[in-house]
């Protein structure tokens, strides 16, 4: 991986110009320049995914200048650097092989001269076998029911890729049950307890350290309520019939109680952001079975073809990951918006919010040096049409620039009669509602007020339906999305070192939360104030 700094090439500088001269062109304009724009600027994959980029404030020129910059960056040996297992996670010493995970014809990755494709192969058997005898009731409770409920504890990325993946797929879903339980916040738990039998339940802890403070005190209030709530109960069944561990860290969660034949794998060479591939999917093959989990995996497996064997011109994960180079780094803008239409895919932007924002958050560059250009964009969104009725007012009239990605299936899992045809004509509404505004040549055919002026880009996402492979195919598209912009930020993309600091500040609050002093006042005034306010009343 080379250490540029993007803003000293020349293809930065170029774009610099690029954009003096393309800033008062308008959507409207290039498309009347090119009839062929939708054609010319829209990529068909496999006829599962249509992604159409035509309607963002870019030309021809904008594309080359942007592919000129990653060659520029020399992206194409980063790119070979994670396919190859090198230590791209320098920070954190690691390779970064999510990509291992979902790959069936390469038997050739290695990490620290190890080939790990044996381990991987092994696990998915494993995950497989659990899915499967739970499913079909041979793996049953103490009591001898059948398994009816899957609860996932944990949090960020052992839990967002389940959490999004589950809710996309629930038209796959078996009889099983599943909850999550993430937050500190007890009502969670409580509520979550209230609908659940322990005899039925299964509990995966899911963290890759076993020392998440949320996913720990998570954990061990769920073993005391069920000691609590079950009777003639033997210690050793609740943990061999109950209770998963998902993580690398065996000894701790032996210690919490679980048996190692109950503890699942995830190797430091997987981020808890890609981990939903993992064993961390374990409640995933659970609810849609081993079968479509693997599916999952496979469509994603494709998209890495894609992204490592197709030309830079026809490469999806590339192109939108220029595209919102180009808008977060030339034109300024601060955020992005996702915006599913379907609400199974709800969940999609809360993912993406940690896959890109934890991942490309960042201010440090790859030499140590503090970064004096923007990184990650602000991601947030919602699902549509619900989202229309709030903040799209902005989006249509507002003075900030906020490219989208609109995101559909042509095809949906439950169809009533006419509520897909209006959900699809809101999508594609809103895009050229966005893109050309009211189209009008007189302004006084209009009132003030009523004016959209249009030229607000976006991206649009049709995917055939959201079938488990081609939910694979559009994650791994955005994973590679933001690994190509961590390339060109000159980040390491897969540590989240500030996150920590965070959470050391919370440990030490926590003693004075919890100790006899009255008035503390080690901190700074407000610090301290927050804190003496809640003490005033314990
Ligand atoms: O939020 C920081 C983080 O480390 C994420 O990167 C990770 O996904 C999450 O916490 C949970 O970590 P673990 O799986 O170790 O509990």
């Amino acid at each position: 991986m080379k250490n540029i700094n993007p803003t000293k090439t020349i293809a930065w500088k170029i774009l610099q110009d690029h954009f003096q001269n393309i800033k008062y062109t308008t959507i409207t304009e290039l498309f009347k320049k090119d009839k062929n724009r939708f054609k010319n600027f829209a990529i068909n994959f496999e006829n599962e995914i249509l992604f159409d980029f035509s309607k963002n404030i870019i030309s021809n020129k904008t594309i080359n200048y942007l592919f000129n910059l990653l060659k520029e960056l020399e992206y194409s040996n980063s790119i070979r650097d994670m396919f190859y297992g090198k230590n791209i996670n320098k920070t954190e010493h690691r390779s970064v092989l999510h990509i291992a995970l979902r790959n069936h014809n390469n038997n050739d990755f290695i990490v620290h001269n190890n080939n790990i494709y044996n381990d991987v192969r092994n696990n998915l058997s494993k995950i497989k076998q659990i899915s499967n005898d739970i499913i079909n009731g041979i793996w049953t409770g103490y009591t001898g029911k059948p398994i009816k409920n899957i609860i996932n504890i944990g949090i960020g990325g052992s839990y967002l890729g389940p959490l999004m993946v589950t809710e996309a797929l629930k038209s796959y879903h078996n009889h099983l049950n599943i909850y999550f339980i993430s937050s500190l916040d007890a009502t969670q738990l409580i509520h979550t307890l209230k609908y659940i039998n322990p005899e039925e339940s299964i509990f995966i802890v899911s963290s890759k350290t076993f020392t998440t403070q949320e996913t720990i005190v998570n954990a061990c209030n769920i073993k005391e309520w069920f000691m609590e709530n079950t009777s003639n109960l033997n210690i050793n069944d609740m943990f061999t019939k109950h209770f998963i561990g998902i993580t690398s860290n065996t000894t701790d969660a032996m210690t919490f109680g679980i048996p190692q034949q109950n503890i699942l794998p995830i190797w430091n060479w997987v981020g808890g952001r890609f981990s939903l591939w993992s064993s961390i999917g374990l409640p995933i093959s659970l609810l849609i079975g081993f079968k479509n989990f693997y599916e999952l995996l496979h469509g994603a497996e494709k998209m890495d073809h894609h992204f490592f064997y197709s030309n830079i011109n026809n490469n999806i994960p590339i192109i939108m990951a220029l595209i919102s180079i180009w808008y977060n780094n030339f034109w300024n803008a601060e955020t992005e918006a996702i915006i599913p239409y379907s609400y199974d895919m709800r969940f999609l932007p809360k993912y993406l919010q940690q896959l890109n924002m934890e991942s490309n958050g960042k201010s440090i560059d790859r030499t140590k040096n503090n970064i004096d250009y923007q990184t990650s964009p602000i991601i947030w969104g919602d699902i549509g049409t619900e989202g229309q009725h709030s903040f799209f007012q902005m989006l249509h009239q507002g003075t900030k620039i906020i490219p989208c990605d609109f995101i559909a299936p042509v095809l949906p899992h439950i169809y009533l009669q006419n509520n897909h045809n209006i959900l699809i004509s809101n999508y594609i509404a809103q895009t050229r509602a966005l893109a050309f505004g009211n189209n009008i040549t007189n302004k006084n055919d209009i009132n003030e007020y009523e004016i959209c002026t249009g030229n607000h880009p976006s991206n649009s996402i049709f995917m055939r339906k959201i079938t488990p492979y081609n939910l694979g195919l559009l994650i791994a598209l955005y994973e590679h999305k933001i690994f190509i912009q961590g390339i060109i930020f000159n980040i390491f993309s897969f540590d989240q070192w500030g996150v920590e600091l965070g959470k050391k500040i919370s440990n030490l609050i926590l003693e004075d939360l919890n100790d006899n002093v009255n008035n503390i006042n080690k901190y700074d005034s407000s610090t301290n104030g927050l804190i003496n306010f809640y003490k005033s009343f314990l």
